[in-house]
């Protein structure tokens, strides 16, 4: 029997494209409400899978259930649609249609994809641009925005799918440093609300900020994974601890709240000239 509790579990899944395995069996679980993070190395198989979630690949071995559906054994490709319609997945690109104006973004696949009527799916946008803080932006052409209020845009053409499950992956890595915070910030309030979602980035402070679990991947499989205290706070591995080193190392300042939650059970997360 399906957990009605559980957004999406993956039991020992293996992926290998060609001869190379990617994922070399992971597990992974995500509960309704929560906000799950993967962290990991480039390359480590993290946007690998969230594609599995989606359907887009399928696995060798193992087992994939979103909601209560057995993703790794659907076989039209129309069962794979309509997963897709319940699962949102924004990209480090955004890929708006720039011939259309943010309003008719959002309009166009609740019209098209699943006959949602006009009226409504307006509704809906300028309800979700509101969310987003783009109220004012309805009539605009993708062109005419920064690169910040672009991925708004996308998120919220995600949200207009009313999706049970979203999926993040590295949505703040192509955007110019100033429009990052107003991406966060709108992820941050979703994820207050009850959003379920996976996310993939490299903000490690956000991660630890609004994560319910942290997932660490290395070289296709889960180092470690737990609660944001123990992953930056007290990692168990070395090569997690090592990971992070590096990863907030690019980072110059720890704002007052990350280093009361987590500094002083982790010494190695202080600035060099503070562990001394
Ligand atoms: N379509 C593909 N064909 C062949 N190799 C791929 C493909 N997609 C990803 N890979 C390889 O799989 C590994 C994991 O990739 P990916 O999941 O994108 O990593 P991450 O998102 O952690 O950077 C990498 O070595 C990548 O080169
Ligand atoms: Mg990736």
């Amino acid at each position: 029997m399906p957990d009605i509790d559980t957004a999406v579990t993956l039991r020992d899944v293996h992926l290998a494209f060609g001869g190379t395995e990617v994922l070399k069996g992971i597990d992974v679980d995500v509960r309704r409400g929560e906000a799950v993070t993967i962290i990991g190395p480039s390359g480590s198989g993290k946007s690998t899978i969230l594609r599995c979630m989606t359907g887009l690949l399928r696995p060798q071995r193992g087992s994939i259930v979103v909601g209560d559906t057995a993703v790794d054994t659907l076989q039209t490709e129309a069962d794979l649609i309509a997963l897709r319609k319940r699962v949102g997945f924004v990209f480090q690109q955004y890929n708006l249609f720039p011939h259309l104006t943010v309003l008719e973004n959002l309009v166009i696949a609740p019209t098209r994809v699943i006959g949602r009527g006009r009226a409504e799916a307006e509704h809906d946008a300028h309800a979700l641009l509101g969310k987003v803080g783009l109220a004012g932006k309805a009539g605009a052409y993708p062109g005419e925005l920064s690169g910040g209020q672009q991925q708004r845009v996308a998120i919220a053409r995600a949200l207009a799918m009313r999706p049970e499950l979203i999926l993040f992956d590295e949505v703040t890595s192509a955007l110019d440093p100033e429009t990052v915070g107003e991406v966060l910030t709108v992820i941050r309030e979703l994820v207050d609300e009850g959003l379920t979602c996976v996310l993939v980035t490299h903000e490690m402070r956000f991660a630890a900020e609004i994560s319910d679990r942290i997932y660490f991947t290395e070289a296709g499989r889960i180092v470690e994974h737990g609660p944001p205290e123990q992953i930056f706070g007290q990692p168990v591995q070395e090569r997690t601890r090592a990971f992070l080193r590096r990863a907030l190392g690019a980072v110059p300042r720890l704002p007052a709240s990350f280093n009361a939650a987590f500094a002083p059970r982790s010494p190695s997360l202080q600035p060099a000239e503070d562990s001394a």
